[in-house]
Protein backbone atom coordinates (compact mmCIF):
# COMPACT_ATOMS: atom_id res chain seq x y z
CA UNK A 1 0.00 0.00 0.00
CA UNK A 2 0.87 3.65 -0.97
CA UNK A 3 -0.02 5.91 2.22
CA UNK A 4 1.03 9.27 1.92
CA UNK A 5 -1.11 9.90 5.38
CA UNK A 6 -1.13 6.90 7.45
CA UNK A 7 0.32 4.16 9.23
CA UNK A 8 1.28 0.84 6.87
CA UNK A 9 3.33 -1.80 7.06
CA UNK A 10 5.10 -2.14 10.38
CA UNK A 11 8.66 -1.23 9.45
CA UNK A 12 11.55 -1.82 11.97
CA UNK A 13 13.35 1.75 12.12
CA UNK A 14 12.72 5.43 11.03
CA UNK A 15 9.11 6.55 11.18
CA UNK A 16 6.96 3.50 11.88
CA UNK A 17 3.57 3.61 10.81
CA UNK A 18 3.75 6.31 9.02
CA UNK A 19 4.36 7.43 5.42
CA UNK A 20 5.23 4.50 2.93
CA UNK A 21 4.88 6.11 -0.57
CA UNK A 22 7.83 5.29 -2.20
CA UNK A 23 7.19 6.63 -5.65
CA UNK A 24 8.13 2.87 -7.14
CA UNK A 25 5.20 2.02 -8.60
CA UNK A 26 4.08 -1.47 -7.42
CA UNK A 27 3.36 -4.47 -9.45
CA UNK A 28 0.08 -6.98 -8.71
CA UNK A 29 -0.82 -10.13 -9.46
CA UNK A 30 -3.70 -10.49 -12.51
CA UNK A 31 -4.82 -13.76 -10.60
CA UNK A 32 -5.56 -11.30 -7.64
CA UNK A 33 -7.83 -9.35 -9.27
CA UNK A 34 -10.51 -12.05 -10.18
CA UNK A 35 -13.24 -10.69 -7.93
CA UNK A 36 -13.46 -7.14 -10.05
CA UNK A 37 -16.22 -7.27 -12.20
CA UNK A 38 -18.32 -4.56 -14.47
CA UNK A 39 -21.03 -4.38 -15.97
CA UNK A 40 -22.65 -2.15 -18.97
CA UNK A 41 -25.75 -0.75 -17.63
CA UNK A 42 -27.45 -0.62 -21.25
CA UNK A 43 -26.79 -4.54 -22.11
CA UNK A 44 -26.08 -5.76 -18.64
CA UNK A 45 -23.12 -7.74 -20.32
CA UNK A 46 -20.76 -8.70 -17.27
CA UNK A 47 -16.68 -8.35 -17.49
CA UNK A 48 -13.92 -8.77 -15.82
CA UNK A 49 -12.55 -5.48 -14.24
CA UNK A 50 -9.04 -6.96 -14.15
CA UNK A 51 -7.63 -4.12 -16.99
CA UNK A 52 -8.18 -0.72 -18.01
CA UNK A 53 -12.26 -1.08 -19.24
CA UNK A 54 -14.55 2.55 -19.44
CA UNK A 55 -16.77 1.22 -22.24
CA UNK A 56 -19.06 -1.91 -22.27
CA UNK A 57 -16.72 -4.34 -25.05
CA UNK A 58 -20.25 -5.72 -26.09
CA UNK A 59 -22.46 -2.55 -26.91
CA UNK A 60 -20.12 0.54 -25.88
CA UNK A 61 -22.46 1.26 -23.13
CA UNK A 62 -21.47 2.85 -19.39
CA UNK A 63 -20.22 0.74 -16.83
CA UNK A 64 -20.94 0.16 -13.00
CA UNK A 65 -18.57 -1.83 -11.21
CA UNK A 66 -20.42 -4.64 -9.60
CA UNK A 67 -21.04 -4.36 -5.71
CA UNK A 68 -22.57 -7.56 -4.16
CA UNK A 69 -25.44 -6.28 -1.96
CA UNK A 70 -27.58 -9.86 -1.58
CA UNK A 71 -26.70 -9.96 2.40
CA UNK A 72 -27.21 -7.17 4.97
CA UNK A 73 -24.13 -5.11 6.31
CA UNK A 74 -23.98 -4.21 9.41
CA UNK A 75 -23.55 -0.60 10.22
CA UNK A 76 -21.21 -1.30 12.68
CA UNK A 77 -18.72 -2.82 10.41
CA UNK A 78 -17.57 0.08 8.93
CA UNK A 79 -13.89 0.99 9.22
CA UNK A 80 -13.35 -2.20 11.73
CA UNK A 81 -10.91 -5.49 10.11
CA UNK A 82 -9.05 -2.85 8.36
CA UNK A 83 -5.57 -1.95 8.24
CA UNK A 84 -4.85 1.65 10.29
CA UNK A 85 -4.18 3.86 6.87
CA UNK A 86 -7.29 2.03 5.08
CA UNK A 87 -9.63 2.69 8.26
CA UNK A 88 -8.84 6.12 8.71
CA UNK A 89 -9.34 7.33 5.24
CA UNK A 90 -12.61 8.68 4.48
CA UNK A 91 -13.23 6.14 1.48
CA UNK A 92 -11.36 3.23 2.22
CA UNK A 93 -13.26 3.02 5.61
CA UNK A 94 -16.27 1.58 3.67
CA UNK A 95 -14.10 -1.01 1.58
CA UNK A 96 -17.33 -3.47 2.32
CA UNK A 97 -19.26 -1.69 -0.29
CA UNK A 98 -15.85 -0.74 -1.95
CA UNK A 99 -14.56 -2.76 -5.33
CA UNK A 100 -12.03 -5.61 -3.95
CA UNK A 101 -8.94 -3.69 -5.20
CA UNK A 102 -5.50 -5.68 -2.94
CA UNK A 103 -4.72 -3.43 -0.70
CA UNK A 104 -0.75 -3.53 -2.04
CA UNK A 105 -2.31 -1.43 -5.07
CA UNK A 106 -4.30 0.86 -2.92
CA UNK A 107 -3.25 4.55 -3.38
CA UNK A 108 -4.66 6.70 -0.27
CA UNK A 109 -3.81 10.19 0.89
CA UNK A 110 -6.19 10.01 3.90
CA UNK A 111 -8.97 11.65 1.42
CA UNK A 112 -12.46 12.16 3.13
CA UNK A 113 -13.38 12.61 6.54
CA UNK A 114 -15.33 15.99 5.31
CA UNK A 115 -17.48 18.02 7.75
CA UNK A 116 -20.71 18.28 7.88
CA UNK A 117 -21.82 22.09 8.29
CA UNK A 118 -25.03 22.99 9.78
CA UNK A 119 -25.96 26.77 9.46
CA UNK A 120 -28.92 28.47 10.16
CA UNK A 121 -27.79 31.58 8.01
CA UNK A 122 -27.56 29.40 4.84
CA UNK A 123 -30.98 27.61 6.12
CA UNK A 124 -32.72 31.25 6.33
CA UNK A 125 -31.19 32.09 2.94
CA UNK A 126 -32.66 28.98 1.11
CA UNK A 127 -35.98 29.70 3.01
CA UNK A 128 -35.99 26.57 5.33
CA UNK A 129 -36.03 26.44 8.97
CA UNK A 130 -33.19 26.53 11.27
CA UNK A 131 -31.44 23.44 11.92
CA UNK A 132 -32.43 22.36 8.22
CA UNK A 133 -29.83 22.88 5.90
CA UNK A 134 -26.16 21.66 6.19
CA UNK A 135 -23.66 21.41 3.78
CA UNK A 136 -21.08 18.62 3.01
CA UNK A 137 -17.74 20.39 2.47
CA UNK A 138 -15.50 18.26 -0.12
CA UNK A 139 -12.89 21.47 -0.59
CA UNK A 140 -11.38 19.80 2.95
CA UNK A 141 -10.13 16.82 1.26
CA UNK A 142 -5.68 16.57 0.10
CA UNK A 143 -6.23 18.74 -2.91
CA UNK A 144 -9.50 20.68 -1.92
CA UNK A 145 -12.39 18.74 -4.08
CA UNK A 146 -14.13 15.83 -4.01
CA UNK A 147 -12.07 13.96 -6.76
CA UNK A 148 -9.45 12.85 -4.26
CA UNK A 149 -12.53 10.47 -3.08
CA UNK A 150 -12.83 8.91 -6.78
CA UNK A 151 -8.82 9.72 -7.54
CA UNK A 152 -7.84 6.76 -4.56
CA UNK A 153 -10.21 4.31 -6.10
CA UNK A 154 -9.16 5.29 -9.92
CA UNK A 155 -5.40 5.49 -9.26
CA UNK A 156 -5.67 2.39 -7.15
CA UNK A 157 -7.01 0.38 -9.87
CA UNK A 158 -4.92 1.86 -12.38
CA UNK A 159 -1.63 0.72 -9.89
CA UNK A 160 -3.62 -2.76 -9.69
CA UNK A 161 -3.78 -3.23 -13.06
CA UNK A 162 -0.15 -1.94 -14.15
CA UNK A 163 -0.91 0.76 -15.73
CA UNK A 164 2.31 2.55 -17.51
CA UNK A 165 0.45 6.21 -17.58
CA UNK A 166 -2.64 7.74 -16.40
CA UNK A 167 -4.90 10.44 -17.75
CA UNK A 168 -7.72 12.62 -17.68
CA UNK A 169 -9.84 15.45 -19.56
CA UNK A 170 -9.77 18.49 -16.51
CA UNK A 171 -12.14 21.67 -15.50
CA UNK A 172 -8.69 21.88 -13.21
CA UNK A 173 -10.10 19.83 -10.00
CA UNK A 174 -9.77 16.21 -11.60
CA UNK A 175 -6.28 17.47 -13.28
CA UNK A 176 -4.73 18.32 -9.46
CA UNK A 177 -6.07 15.81 -7.46
CA UNK A 178 -4.86 12.69 -10.20
CA UNK A 179 -1.73 14.86 -10.36
CA UNK A 180 -1.21 14.46 -6.62
CA UNK A 181 -2.33 10.67 -6.63
CA UNK A 182 -0.27 9.71 -9.42
CA UNK A 183 3.08 11.24 -8.03
CA UNK A 184 2.12 9.43 -4.72
CA UNK A 185 1.72 5.91 -7.07
CA UNK A 186 4.65 7.19 -8.89
CA UNK A 187 2.89 6.84 -12.40
CA UNK A 188 3.24 9.76 -14.86
CA UNK A 189 0.51 11.16 -15.63
CA UNK A 190 -0.95 13.51 -18.61
CA UNK A 191 -3.86 16.11 -18.21
CA UNK A 192 -5.60 17.93 -20.85
CA UNK A 193 -7.24 20.88 -19.87
CA UNK A 194 -8.92 23.67 -22.02
CA UNK A 195 -6.61 26.53 -22.59
CA UNK A 196 -7.23 29.32 -20.76
CA UNK A 197 -10.47 28.27 -18.50
CA UNK A 198 -9.01 26.77 -15.99
CA UNK A 199 -8.45 28.69 -12.40
CA UNK A 200 -5.06 29.50 -11.84
CA UNK A 201 -4.90 27.74 -8.60
CA UNK A 202 -6.22 24.59 -10.12
CA UNK A 203 -3.19 24.92 -12.80
CA UNK A 204 -0.50 25.70 -10.24
CA UNK A 205 -1.63 22.49 -8.25
CA UNK A 206 -1.61 20.37 -11.26
CA UNK A 207 1.96 21.36 -12.70
CA UNK A 208 3.28 21.51 -9.24
CA UNK A 209 2.24 17.84 -8.45
CA UNK A 210 4.57 17.37 -11.41
CA UNK A 211 1.50 16.19 -14.20
CA UNK A 212 2.24 16.60 -17.59
CA UNK A 213 0.10 19.72 -18.74
CA UNK A 214 -1.77 19.69 -22.38
CA UNK A 215 -3.50 22.41 -23.35
CA UNK A 216 -6.08 22.06 -25.94
CA UNK A 217 -7.47 24.95 -27.79
CA UNK A 218 -10.98 24.45 -27.40
CA UNK A 219 -13.84 23.33 -24.46
CA UNK A 220 -13.43 20.65 -21.71
CA UNK A 221 -15.96 18.67 -23.95
CA UNK A 222 -13.01 18.66 -26.89
CA UNK A 223 -10.40 17.48 -24.77
CA UNK A 224 -12.45 14.84 -23.27
CA UNK A 225 -13.39 13.61 -26.64
CA UNK A 226 -9.71 13.44 -27.71
CA UNK A 227 -8.76 11.97 -24.22
CA UNK A 228 -11.40 9.14 -25.56
CA UNK A 229 -9.94 9.05 -28.76
CA UNK A 230 -6.94 8.24 -27.71
CA UNK A 231 -7.32 6.04 -24.77
CA UNK A 232 -9.65 3.73 -27.20
CA UNK A 233 -6.17 3.13 -29.19
CA UNK A 234 -3.60 3.42 -26.65
CA UNK A 235 -2.76 1.53 -24.08
CA UNK A 236 -3.27 4.84 -21.52
CA UNK A 237 -5.46 4.73 -18.36
CA UNK A 238 -8.46 7.30 -18.25
CA UNK A 239 -9.51 8.59 -14.90
CA UNK A 240 -12.39 10.91 -15.78
CA UNK A 241 -15.52 9.51 -14.24
CA UNK A 242 -16.80 7.24 -17.09
CA UNK A 243 -13.55 5.13 -15.41
CA UNK A 244 -16.42 3.05 -13.57
CA UNK A 245 -14.03 2.87 -10.89
CA UNK A 246 -13.69 6.14 -10.01
CA UNK A 247 -17.56 6.64 -8.79
CA UNK A 248 -16.72 3.87 -6.36
CA UNK A 249 -14.50 6.31 -4.52
CA UNK A 250 -17.69 8.97 -4.66
CA UNK A 251 -20.48 7.07 -3.40
CA UNK A 252 -18.45 7.38 0.06
CA UNK A 253 -19.58 10.99 0.16
CA UNK A 254 -22.77 9.93 0.62
CA UNK A 255 -21.97 6.83 2.79
CA UNK A 256 -19.97 9.45 5.38
CA UNK A 257 -22.96 11.81 5.16
CA UNK A 258 -25.64 9.18 6.36
CA UNK A 259 -22.84 7.74 8.86
CA UNK A 260 -22.49 11.47 10.09
CA UNK A 261 -26.39 11.61 10.38
CA UNK A 262 -26.83 8.56 12.25
CA UNK A 263 -27.92 6.87 9.27
CA UNK A 264 -31.12 8.65 9.43
CA UNK A 265 -30.83 10.28 5.73
CA UNK A 266 -31.84 13.96 5.08
CA UNK A 267 -35.28 14.84 2.93
CA UNK A 268 -32.68 16.28 0.15
CA UNK A 269 -29.10 15.98 -1.19
CA UNK A 270 -28.67 18.78 -3.42
CA UNK A 271 -25.17 18.64 -5.39
CA UNK A 272 -23.59 20.55 -8.38
CA UNK A 273 -23.29 18.94 -11.80
CA UNK A 274 -21.05 18.95 -14.89
CA UNK A 275 -19.75 16.20 -16.21
CA UNK A 276 -22.30 14.32 -13.81
CA UNK A 277 -20.10 11.55 -12.19
CA UNK A 278 -21.08 12.67 -8.74
CA UNK A 279 -25.17 12.71 -9.29
CA UNK A 280 -24.14 9.20 -11.20
CA UNK A 281 -21.81 7.87 -7.90
CA UNK A 282 -24.42 9.39 -5.35
CA UNK A 283 -27.13 7.60 -6.96
CA UNK A 284 -25.49 4.16 -6.68
CA UNK A 285 -24.75 4.52 -3.49
CA UNK A 286 -28.36 5.58 -2.19
CA UNK A 287 -29.11 2.05 -3.96
CA UNK A 288 -26.79 0.41 -2.68
CA UNK A 289 -27.13 1.49 1.10
CA UNK A 290 -30.69 0.99 0.75
CA UNK A 291 -30.23 -2.52 -1.09
CA UNK A 292 -28.02 -3.78 2.00
CA UNK A 293 -30.19 -2.50 4.91
CA UNK A 294 -28.00 0.51 5.81
CA UNK A 295 -30.33 3.19 5.64
CA UNK A 296 -34.30 2.74 5.52
CA UNK A 297 -35.56 5.17 2.88
CA UNK A 298 -34.21 6.90 -0.04
CA UNK A 299 -33.48 10.76 -0.01
CA UNK A 300 -34.36 12.61 -2.86
CA UNK A 301 -30.88 13.68 -5.01
CA UNK A 302 -31.64 16.89 -6.93
CA UNK A 303 -29.09 18.31 -9.77
CA UNK A 304 -28.43 21.62 -9.87
CA UNK A 305 -26.80 22.74 -13.19
CA UNK A 306 -25.39 26.49 -13.89
CA UNK A 307 -28.13 28.03 -16.80
CA UNK A 308 -24.96 27.92 -19.52
CA UNK A 309 -24.54 24.65 -19.05
CA UNK A 310 -26.88 22.89 -18.32
CA UNK A 311 -27.90 20.19 -20.84
CA UNK A 312 -28.95 17.14 -18.21
CA UNK A 313 -31.20 20.26 -16.41
CA UNK A 314 -33.41 20.29 -20.44
CA UNK A 315 -33.10 16.51 -20.82
CA UNK A 316 -35.16 16.69 -17.27
CA UNK A 317 -37.34 19.43 -18.31
CA UNK A 318 -38.05 17.09 -21.59
CA UNK A 319 -39.46 14.19 -19.59
CA UNK A 320 -36.27 12.78 -20.72
CA UNK A 321 -37.16 13.15 -24.64
CA UNK A 322 -34.78 15.19 -25.86
CA UNK A 323 -31.10 15.33 -24.70
CA UNK A 324 -28.67 17.95 -26.84
CA UNK A 325 -25.49 18.83 -25.99
CA UNK A 326 -24.49 22.56 -25.55
CA UNK A 327 -21.94 24.81 -25.82
CA UNK A 328 -21.33 25.47 -22.25
CA UNK A 329 -20.57 29.07 -20.87
CA UNK A 330 -20.61 29.87 -16.86
CA UNK A 331 -18.33 31.75 -14.42
CA UNK A 332 -18.07 28.08 -12.51
CA UNK A 333 -15.67 27.01 -14.56
CA UNK A 334 -15.46 23.53 -13.13
CA UNK A 335 -18.73 23.16 -14.28
CA UNK A 336 -18.42 24.75 -17.84
CA UNK A 337 -19.50 21.29 -19.24
CA UNK A 338 -21.98 20.90 -22.73
CA UNK A 339 -22.17 17.24 -22.82
CA UNK A 340 -21.63 15.50 -20.22
CA UNK A 341 -20.21 11.92 -20.08
CA UNK A 342 -22.16 10.44 -17.39
CA UNK A 343 -26.22 11.64 -18.52
CA UNK A 344 -27.50 7.85 -18.54
CA UNK A 345 -26.14 6.99 -15.70
CA UNK A 346 -27.55 10.70 -13.92
CA UNK A 347 -30.63 9.72 -15.21
CA UNK A 348 -30.86 6.75 -13.96
CA UNK A 349 -30.39 8.42 -10.00
CA UNK A 350 -32.91 11.04 -10.61
CA UNK A 351 -35.00 8.03 -11.65
CA UNK A 352 -34.44 5.61 -8.77
CA UNK A 353 -34.78 8.83 -6.05
CA UNK A 354 -37.43 10.49 -7.47
CA UNK A 355 -34.97 13.02 -8.22
CA UNK A 356 -35.21 16.56 -9.61
CA UNK A 357 -33.21 18.70 -11.67
CA UNK A 358 -32.85 22.19 -12.27
CA UNK A 359 -30.45 25.13 -13.25
CA UNK A 360 -29.09 28.49 -11.37
CA UNK A 361 -28.07 31.91 -12.91
CA UNK A 362 -24.47 32.42 -12.91
CA UNK A 363 -25.43 36.13 -10.73
CA UNK A 364 -27.85 33.17 -8.17
CA UNK A 365 -24.19 31.04 -7.77
CA UNK A 366 -22.25 34.01 -7.36
CA UNK A 367 -24.38 35.50 -4.33
CA UNK A 368 -25.12 32.10 -3.03
CA UNK A 369 -21.25 31.40 -2.89
CA UNK A 370 -20.47 34.73 -1.30
CA UNK A 371 -23.17 34.05 1.67
CA UNK A 372 -21.63 30.29 2.19
CA UNK A 373 -17.91 32.47 2.34
CA UNK A 374 -19.22 35.46 4.93
CA UNK A 375 -20.33 32.74 6.96
CA UNK A 376 -17.20 31.46 7.29
CA UNK A 377 -17.35 28.09 5.64
CA UNK A 378 -16.08 29.15 1.89
CA UNK A 379 -16.17 27.18 -1.64
CA UNK A 380 -15.54 28.01 -4.77
CA UNK A 381 -18.55 29.34 -7.39
CA UNK A 382 -19.07 25.58 -8.94
CA UNK A 383 -19.97 24.14 -5.32
CA UNK A 384 -22.14 27.14 -4.12
CA UNK A 385 -24.57 25.80 -7.36
CA UNK A 386 -26.55 23.78 -4.40
CA UNK A 387 -27.26 26.43 -2.05
CA UNK A 388 -28.69 28.69 -4.93
CA UNK A 389 -30.22 25.37 -6.48
CA UNK A 390 -31.55 24.57 -3.09
CA UNK A 391 -33.03 28.44 -2.97
CA UNK A 392 -34.49 28.17 -5.92
CA UNK A 393 -36.16 24.68 -5.61
CA UNK A 394 -37.88 25.68 -2.10
CA UNK A 395 -39.00 28.64 -3.70
CA UNK A 396 -41.09 26.88 -6.40
CA UNK A 397 -42.43 24.49 -3.70
CA UNK A 398 -39.95 21.52 -5.44
CA UNK A 399 -38.54 21.27 -1.88
CA UNK A 400 -40.75 22.07 1.18
CA UNK A 401 -39.55 24.31 3.73
CA UNK A 402 -39.98 21.68 6.84
CA UNK A 403 -38.07 19.56 4.93
CA UNK A 404 -33.96 18.43 5.62
CA UNK A 405 -31.45 19.42 2.98
CA UNK A 406 -27.66 18.80 2.61
CA UNK A 407 -25.79 20.29 -0.14
CA UNK A 408 -22.85 19.30 -1.29
CA UNK A 409 -20.06 21.93 -1.33
CA UNK A 410 -17.75 20.40 -4.09
CA UNK A 411 -14.16 22.49 -3.70
CA UNK A 412 -12.28 25.11 -1.66
CA UNK A 413 -12.76 28.60 -1.53
CA UNK A 414 -8.54 28.94 -2.66
CA UNK A 415 -9.30 26.71 -5.79
CA UNK A 416 -10.58 30.42 -7.60
CA UNK A 417 -9.32 33.52 -5.79
CA UNK A 418 -9.87 35.42 -8.58
CA UNK A 419 -13.72 34.46 -8.72
CA UNK A 420 -13.53 36.58 -5.35
CA UNK A 421 -11.76 39.35 -6.64
CA UNK A 422 -13.93 39.92 -9.28
CA UNK A 423 -17.34 39.51 -7.30
CA UNK A 424 -15.93 42.24 -4.43
CA UNK A 425 -13.94 44.64 -5.96
CA UNK A 426 -15.59 45.03 -9.63
CA UNK A 427 -19.21 46.61 -10.32
CA UNK A 428 -21.43 44.21 -12.40
CA UNK A 429 -21.97 44.82 -16.24
CA UNK A 430 -24.51 47.87 -15.28
CA UNK A 431 -22.42 49.52 -13.13
CA UNK A 432 -24.72 48.36 -9.57
CA UNK A 433 -22.79 46.50 -6.96
CA UNK A 434 -22.60 42.85 -6.48
CA UNK A 435 -25.63 41.83 -3.47
CA UNK A 436 -22.27 40.97 -1.00
CA UNK A 437 -19.73 43.10 -1.92
CA UNK A 438 -16.73 43.02 0.28
CA UNK A 439 -14.55 46.34 -0.25
CA UNK A 440 -11.48 47.08 1.24
CA UNK A 441 -11.26 50.03 2.68
CA UNK A 442 -9.10 52.84 1.90
CA UNK A 443 -7.60 55.44 4.77
CA UNK A 444 -4.48 57.22 5.07
CA UNK A 445 -1.89 55.94 7.28
CA UNK A 446 -3.01 57.83 10.82
CA UNK A 447 -3.87 56.47 13.64
CA UNK A 448 -6.77 59.51 13.77
CA UNK A 449 -8.17 57.72 10.20
CA UNK A 450 -8.26 54.11 11.60
CA UNK A 451 -10.00 54.83 15.25
CA UNK A 452 -12.27 57.14 12.99
CA UNK A 453 -13.16 53.92 10.81
CA UNK A 454 -13.85 51.50 13.97
CA UNK A 455 -17.24 52.40 15.61
CA UNK A 456 -18.45 52.63 11.84
CA UNK A 457 -17.13 49.33 11.59
CA UNK A 458 -18.55 47.68 15.15
CA UNK A 459 -22.15 49.31 14.22
CA UNK A 460 -22.09 47.69 10.99
CA UNK A 461 -21.62 44.36 12.64
CA UNK A 462 -20.75 40.42 10.65
CA UNK A 463 -20.80 41.30 6.93
CA UNK A 464 -23.24 38.19 6.69
CA UNK A 465 -25.68 40.19 8.70
CA UNK A 466 -26.28 42.53 6.12
CA UNK A 467 -27.39 39.38 3.69
CA UNK A 468 -29.21 37.57 6.25
CA UNK A 469 -31.02 40.05 8.15
CA UNK A 470 -29.41 38.41 11.50
CA UNK A 471 -27.53 41.11 12.72
N1 LIG B 1 -17.88 21.03 -8.55
C1 LIG B 1 -16.56 21.08 -8.78
C2 LIG B 1 -15.74 21.95 -7.89
C3 LIG B 1 -15.99 20.33 -9.83
O1 LIG B 1 -14.67 20.40 -10.04
C4 LIG B 1 -16.81 19.56 -10.66
C5 LIG B 1 -16.28 18.80 -11.76
C6 LIG B 1 -18.18 19.54 -10.36
C7 LIG B 1 -18.68 20.28 -9.31
C8 LIG B 1 -19.12 18.72 -11.16
O2 LIG B 1 -19.07 17.40 -10.78
O3 LIG B 1 -18.69 16.38 -13.01
O4 LIG B 1 -19.37 15.01 -11.04
O5 LIG B 1 -20.97 16.57 -12.12
N2 LIG B 1 -15.11 18.92 -12.20
C9 LIG B 1 -14.48 18.09 -13.22
C10 LIG B 1 -13.01 18.37 -13.34
C11 LIG B 1 -15.22 18.06 -14.49
O6 LIG B 1 -12.43 18.14 -14.41
O7 LIG B 1 -12.41 18.80 -12.37
P1 LIG B 1 -19.56 16.26 -11.80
Amino acid sequence: MIAIDGATQATTRGLAGQITATGVPIRVDRGELGDLRVRCMDCGTVSPGDAPISRCPVCGGLLDVVIDTSTALDRATFGTGLSPALARSGVWRYRALLPAIPEAAIVTRGEGNTPLYVDDRLAAFAGLKAGSFGVKHEGHNPTGSFKDRGMTVGVSHAVAVGARIVACASTGNTSASLASYAAAAGIPAMVLIPEGKISGGKLAQTIAYGARVVQIEGDFDIALRLLRELTASHDVYLTNSINPFRPEGQKTIMLELFEQLGWDVPDVITVPGGNLGNTAAFGKAIDEAHAVGLIARKPRLMTIQAAGASPFFRYFASDWRTYEPMHAETVASAIKIGDPASTPRARRTIEHTNGHVTMVTDEEILDAKALIDQVGIGCEPASAASLAGTRKLVAEGVIGPDETVVGILTGNLLKDTDAVMHYHLKDRADGSRQALANRPIRIDATIDALARLLDGVIAAGPVASEATGSA
